[in-house]
């Protein structure tokens, strides 16, 4: 019975959403009809405006609405669908679209790359409808002030691409998965393996184009100071529509190194852990070694640990460096694989299939499966007992993964409230749980759930506590939702907290400030202050 500790609590949650849900149902056509009138009027060539909306009667409705759609735990029959789905093809379109969504008084959802890990911008309990964003894909480089202007639909591998296109000595500090939206990403953090270098892609924006709820385009000098710091972490979600970001590009050496090293527990994994973590967040900041944790063989029953790592130089220097600090890694010359840094790219996306760099400009070179993802801080190195006991719970457990991501470096130079991400200083690394699983149906979406949140819960001893935070990017309802919908402003303090800890505070004056009606909501946006009657 231990197993199900979590389930009440959730119970709880599903419970009340069902109550938020009990509003009157909009009549879609009548949806349909007054949106594409207002946009009419809204807009310069009204007669093109219905190219852009997708009503749920629409022959390509679906294929629209899955397009984007990264998980498959968000796409089944069962899930709730957007009223209309709109396509926005210029600036205008969009400010139109916040308008006339305001004005019909329907919940507005957007979408860049559709990669949140809970769906939310593409998923509601209530009507909405979806912005989708994909038409704003274009990245310009301008390589002399090294400086790139990259839309809100655009891809991380299309930004990755276009930059070396124009330069080999350039690069930007994101994500590793090509297929991720630079609309979600970039407003939310975003990191990737150059941040112990670089740290976050929040840390390299220059500038801003956002439409608020006024349907208003702003830029830096027009939004204000408070507006553009909540949108480099906060997430744009809750405070408009990014139209696109301009950041600062990076510089990357000729030649990069790569590697990857395994040992499983019968290969003293454990040891390699231990000393892991007392290198990987100190070390070189040109170095990243991330670390996968991931139950294996025979029915599960040890661990492997992989070491994946980028360095920043050549082959020689990190093998030099790490034999030196983590001597357990044993890293030889042949396990090391020098190369190009956009072909380093192409190594961290996984494409394990000959892929070429071209491969990065394919928005759909991706596996859609059904996942759920959370996430912890680490700030004291765990010890050789606790990993042992962590070990067995995995073990136990059989499916669930664990991934470590060295901090430090950049990271630890950044003050934590320069941004709304506050994960700085002080955290060795961070944890990624991770579940991933194709069988639909059969209980196997509530087994994997559990088993996810109950490892999450084995955790509780190792991880920072009061409060026990949480990167905003890896979306995890678990730990506080939006139960009254747009109206509550206790529910967005629990999550809220754990996902910016003090800056929270800063996030919520600016909401109130910009918006505050609370048009821009969403299961886990920031909230406003509750207005005076
Ligand atoms: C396979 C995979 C790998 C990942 N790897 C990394 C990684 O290496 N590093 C990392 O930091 N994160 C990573 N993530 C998490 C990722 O950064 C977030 O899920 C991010 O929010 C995705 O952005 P998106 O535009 O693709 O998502 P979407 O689902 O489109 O949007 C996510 C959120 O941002 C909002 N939003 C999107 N576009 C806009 C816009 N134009 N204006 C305002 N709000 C907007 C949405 O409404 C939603 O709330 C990964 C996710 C996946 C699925
Ligand atoms: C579907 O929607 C698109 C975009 O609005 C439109 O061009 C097309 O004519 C619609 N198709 C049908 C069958 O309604
Ligand atoms: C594991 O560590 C022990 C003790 O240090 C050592 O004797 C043994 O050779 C190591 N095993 C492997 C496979 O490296």
């Amino acid at each position: 019975m231990e197993k199900l500790n979590s389930l009440p609590f959730l119970s709880v949650i599903v419970l009340l959403l069902h109550v938020s849900n009990s509003q009157p149902t909009t009549s879609r056509d009548s949806v349909y009809h007054t949106f594409l009138q207002c946009l009419q009027t809204h807009t310069n060539q009204p007669d093109h405006v219905s190219d852009i909306i997708y009503a749920q009667t629409n022959a390509s409705y679906t294929s629209v609405l899955r397009a984007f759609a990264r998980n498959a735990r968000f796409t089944s029959p069962s899930v709730q669908k957007p009223l209309l789905i709109v396509t926005p093809q210029s600036e205008h379109h969009v400010q139109a679209s916040v308008v006339c969504a305001k004005s019909i008084g329907v919940q507005l959802k957007i979408r860049s790359g559709g990669h949140d890990f809970e769906g939310v911008s593409y998923v509601s309990q209530g009507p909405f409808i979806i912005l989708d964003m994909f038409n704003f894909q274009s990245v310009t480089v301008d390589v002399r002030n090294e400086i790139a202007v990259i839309e809100a639909g655009a891809s991380l591998g299309q930004v990755y691409y276009r930059i070396w296109e124009k330069s080999k000595v350039h690069g930007f500090p994101a994500g590793a998965c090509p297929t991720v939206g630079v609309g979600g990403h970039l407003s939310g953090g975003g990191y990737g393996n150059m941040m112990r270098k670089h740290g976050l892609s929040v840390d390299h924006i220059l500038d801003a184009k956002i439409v608020d709820v006024k349907g208003r385009i702003l830029d830096k000098a027009t939004m204000g100071e408070d507006l553009f710091w909540a949108i480099r972490g906060g997430g744009g979600a809750s405070f408009g529509v990014i139209l696109s970001y301009t950041v600062k590009l990076v510089a990357v050496p000729e030649v990069v190194t790569v590697f990857q090293v395994d040992k499983t527990l019968e290969q003293n994994a454990t040891d390699l852990v231990v000393q892991w973590q007392q290198v990987a967040p100190h070390t070189d900041d040109r170095l990243y070694l991330r670390l996968v944790l991931q139950p294996v063989g025979k029915a599960q029953k040890t661990i492997r640990a992989s070491v994946e790592a980028l360095f920043l130089g050549e082959a020689n220097e990190v093998v030099t460096l790490l034999g030196k600090e983590f001597p357990l890694l044993e890293l030889k010359k042949e396990l090391c694989h020098e190369m190009r840094w956009i072909d380093s790219v192409v190594w961290w996306a996984n494409y394990n299939d000959g892929s070429s760099v071209n491969a990065l400009l394919d928005r759909n070179h991706y596996w859609v499966h059904s996942n759920k993802r959370k996430s912890d801080y680490v700030q004291t190195p765990i010890s050789r007992n606790g990993l042992t006991w962590i070990w067995k719970k995995m073990i136990e457990l059989g499916k669930v993964e664990l991934v470590f991501n060295p901090y430090g470096g950049k990271m630890n130079e950044v003050p934590s409230d320069a941004t709304p991400f506050p994960h700085r200083a002080g955290n060795l690394y961070k944890i990624q749980y991770t579940v991933s699983w194709q069988e639909a149906g059969g209980g196997a979406e509530e087994r994997f759930l559990s088993e996810i949140r109950m490892l999450h819960s084995y955790m509780t001893p190792f991880v920072s506590k009061n409060p026990r935070s949480a990167y905003f990017n890896y979306r995890d309802l678990d730990i506080g939702i939006n139960r009254h919908g747009k109206d509550n402003f206790e529910d967005g303090e629990v999550y809220g907290i754990k996902y910016f800890k003090k800056n929270f505070e800063r996030l919520v004056k600016v909401k109130s400030k910009v918006d505050p009606e609370n048009f821009f909501w969403n299961e886990q946006s920031i909230p406003s202050y509750p207005i005076k009657a």
